[in-house]
């Protein structure tokens, strides 16, 4: 067996769940000795790696689904995972299963954290397209410091209703936020109750997703983060800069920022 790379260390799948074909999460038990403390921030990602057939290392980078969750001296790591038929490491995590072996980074990263939020923010919208909900599932677990928001609202755009997920999670987050955590599910390929139809630049531009979630828009309290499809993420950005919106840089306060997935 190759040696792990540096930074890397060795974790082990201790929970699966399988949401819809192709579409999983995995929980991952690593040494909590590998990582700083704490050891990532709500929002960020680290990499998981495997070996390929050619023996050679594939990594990508996945975003925890969870916050730092300790057990013991094992750190638990949650990642909510889809599988790309062609892809080159999506593949090998679909077929891995509770007691299997997975390689994962020690150094977690990423800025789509709650401190990178301007402090004059009240309204916090989180729009996601697929995979892209995990770092807002794992902001959302960091209750006490969202409960500094009037709203959170949580965006989640998906093809098809099977792709919702973690359900009870978010159900659990909206009765501990009391009526401040809206949740607008969105579905582009099928006509589903309770949910808009349709992409996220369009919801947001005809003023169905302000409505749906019961949070009007202003420049001086709403700030987005936009996750997961960079397709969605820049007709969202154009959609958003037309209303007058801006990019959020840190030495010139905005009311948006990003995190494309590929
Ligand atoms: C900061 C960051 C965080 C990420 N977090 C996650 C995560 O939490 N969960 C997750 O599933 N992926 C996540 N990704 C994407 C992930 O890193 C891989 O790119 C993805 O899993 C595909 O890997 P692959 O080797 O199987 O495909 P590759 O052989 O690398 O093929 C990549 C192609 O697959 C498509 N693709 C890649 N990622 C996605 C995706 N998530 N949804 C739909 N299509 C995609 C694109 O067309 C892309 O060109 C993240 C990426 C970044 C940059
Ligand atoms: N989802 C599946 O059933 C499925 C099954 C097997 C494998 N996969 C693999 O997984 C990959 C990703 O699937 P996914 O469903 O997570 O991702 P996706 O293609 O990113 O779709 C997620 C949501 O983003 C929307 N979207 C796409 N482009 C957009 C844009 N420019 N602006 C705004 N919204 C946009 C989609 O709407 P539209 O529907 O209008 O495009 C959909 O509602 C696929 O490429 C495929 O390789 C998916």
């Amino acid at each position: 067996m190759k040696d792990i790379p540096l930074g890397f260390t060795t974790g082990r799948v201790i929970q699966r769940t399988d949401w819809a074909e192709h579409l999983f999460s995995l929980t991952v038990q690593v040494p909590a000795n590998a990582y700083p403390s704490p050891a990532f921030i709500a929002g960020q990602f680290s990499k998981l790696a495997l070996l390929n057939q050619q023996d050679e290392w594939v990594r990508r980078a996945y975003s925890m689904v969870n916050k730092p969750t300790l057990q013991d001296d094992q750190l638990l790591l949650e990642f909510l995972i889809i599988e790309i038929p062609q892809g080159q490491l999506t593949p090998h995590l679909g077929h891995l299963q509770i007691g299997d072996d997975i390689y994962v980074g020690t150094q977690p990263s990423g800025f789509m954290t709650l401190e990178e939020v301007p402090t004059n923010t009240k309204d916090l919208w989180m729009l996601s397209t697929g995979t892209g909900i995990g770092p807002f599932l794992s902001i959302l677990e960091e209750t006490k410091s969202c409960q500094n928001f009037e709203h959170l609202v949580l965006v989640h755009a998906v093809r098809t209703q099977a792709e919702l997920v973690y359900k009870e999670k978010i159900i659990e987050l909206m009765k501990a936020y009391q009526g401040k955590l809206r949740y607008v599910p969105i579905v582009s390929r099928e006509t589903v109750k309770g949910a808009l139809q349709g992409r996220i630049p369009s919801v947001l531009e005809s003023g169905q997703l302000a409505a749906a979630a019961h949070v009007p828009l202003t420049k001086e309290h709403s700030f987005f983060y936009l996750c997961g499809n960079p397709n969605m993420v820049h007709d969202t950005r154009d959609t958003l800069e037309a209303m007058g919106y801006k990019k959020h840089l840190r030495r010139e306060a905005g009311q948006f920022s990003f995190e494309n997935y590929w």
